[in-house]
């Protein structure tokens, strides 16, 4: 947790932001619940609301507060334990001093929100955020039937969140350094003849020991053209590509999202060393033209060119550059967008709209395969944190329904396309923050990259 003061200057800012925007009324928080996973007392593991977190900061079940946008007074309602709950949880602060310990002055049993709602919102508009949990849209239904989440409240909350303050920096550059060590554990485990699964144990075991867990369902295989492939049963075998993409929440909950591949049997053949070259130029390209004023959308597409660039030498496509941008080619060998936003959450803020969170007023988002996936678009701006993760996959499905459907007959080499099929995919993946005249990569120093880096480090 911060400091008091930084919930307390948030949540200003936040009343000053919808006061400009013409708004009033209350604004109502709810966090998180536990979520039994079988029965009532056996949860999944507990996780609070990030926007909670941002400007409440407590971490724990069962709370929600209320601000009057129009006076600025505060109320947490949360309950004080009992002695059933010291019996199992041991000994509590009282709420009164959770309260006071992110500057809140006021608090009423978290039982008596929907009787004081019923008192006191009297048609006034009650301003609330598109809950991401089940148990959460219940409540919310509850205690404002037919009510719907304000977009001026997304809007007011995502222009906070998305540019990062310098105590957040130091908390995600904290979380990269972790992220690093559990990456650097997990290369060094790999191993001819081990199962995938003995690879995540021990890199996982990281993110516990050092953190509150990893940031997302781990990714490690051979088969890192399945995009999100979460199964890890497979065997090590010699000659292939293990794509690694992991990342770890700190005790902060801030977040780091890594992902390198590596050659198996520790060299790269030099089909897989042509195709990790390009994947590189992509994540370096990204990187330099990374600062404030451009947008994520016009990196992403300089990506896309440059990646078909380096597929055209290798004679799997042809023809003009931006025409195949422009027919979104590039989609083909990378059906995902080149980054999102990261912070609290992994995917910071997808839960409040992904359109909203990364895309600018004046953006539209596309619906080709690839850049409609991008989730980050907008023009940077500096405390911007962004993934950049150029990727290139070889989907047998994907190629061959192209090639059904006719889609992009002038410019793929299909025939040369089957010499890829059991290929795999790569991706290579770094945190980056936007700085005032540039970018810099997040964390104490960065993952072994380059095709001779990787070599190098798996010789140790
Ligand atoms: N690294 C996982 C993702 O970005 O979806
Ligand atoms: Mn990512």
């Amino acid at each position: 947790m911060f400091a008091k003061e930084v919930y307390v200057r948030r949540r200003r800012t936040l009343l000053a932001k919808m006061r400009e925007a013409g708004q009033s009324g209350l604004i109502l928080f709810v966090g998180n619940a536990e979520a039994p996973a079988q029965f009532k007392d056996n949860c999944y593991k507990w996780r609070q609301d990030s926007s909670w977190l941002y400007y409440w900061g407590l971490d724990e079940p069962l709370m929600a507060a209320v601000m009057s946008i129009d006076s600025g007074e505060e109320i947490l309602f949360a309950d004080d334990v009992e002695i059933d709950d010291i019996i199992w949880m041991g000994p509590q602060p009282g709420v009164e001093s959770k309260a006071a310990s992110v500057g809140v002055l006021r608090h009423r049993p978290y039982g008596e929100i929907a009787a004081w709602m019923e008192e006191r919102v009297k048609g006034r508009p009650v301003h609330f955020l598109p809950p991401s949990r089940y148990y959460n849209t219940l409540k919310l239904q509850q205690l404002l039937p037919g009510g719907k989440p304000s977009e001026a409240l997304i809007k007011a909350v995502i222009s906070m969140r998305l540019v990062k303050e310098d105590i957040e920096i130091e908390a995600i550059d904290a979380a990269c350094a972790l992220g690093y060590e559990m990456h650097s554990v997990a290369r060094d485990a790999i191993e001819i003849g081990i199962v995938e699964q003995e690879i995540v144990g021990k890199m996982e075991s990281v993110a516990l020991a050092k953190g509150w867990g990893v940031s997302f369902p781990t990714i490690v295989t051979q088969h890192g053209e399945t995009l999100h492939n979460h199964l890890h049963d497979k065997r090590v075998e010699p000659g292939k590509l293990m794509l690694i993409d992991a990342g770890l929440e700190s005790n902060e909950h801030y977040a780091s999202d890594f992902t390198r591949t590596y050659p198996t049997s520790g060299k790269f053949t030099a089909k897989q060393r042509e195709i990790y070259q390009i994947v590189y130029d992509c994540n370096e390209l990204a990187f330099s033209l990374t600062r404030p004023g451009i947008t994520y959308r016009e990196v992403h597409l300089a990506t896309a060119r440059k990646m078909l660039e380096g597929l055209q030498a290798l004679g799997l496509v042809q023809g003009d550059l931006d025409e195949m941008v422009a027919a979104g080619i590039g989609g083909l060998f990378q059906p995902h967008g080149l980054g999102h936003n990261m912070g609290l959450d992994v995917h910071d803020m997808e839960d409040l709209g992904e359109n909203l969170v990364g895309y600018d007023p004046d953006q539209t988002r596309a619906k080709q395969l690839g850049l409609g996936s991008l989730r980050m678009a907008r023009r940077l701006v500096a405390g911007h944190v962004i993934t950049d993760e150029p990727g290139i996959y070889f989907i047998p499905a994907l190629i061959e329904k192209f090639k059904k459907e006719g889609l992009g007959y002038d410019f793929v080499n299909y025939a040369k396309l089957e010499g890829y099929y059991d290929f795999g995919g790569i991706r290579i993946e770094d945190d980056v923050l936007v700085t005032a005249d540039g970018a810099r990569r997040l964390g104490p120093c960065r993952l072994p990259a380059s095709p001779d880096e990787v070599e190098a480090v798996l010789a140790r």
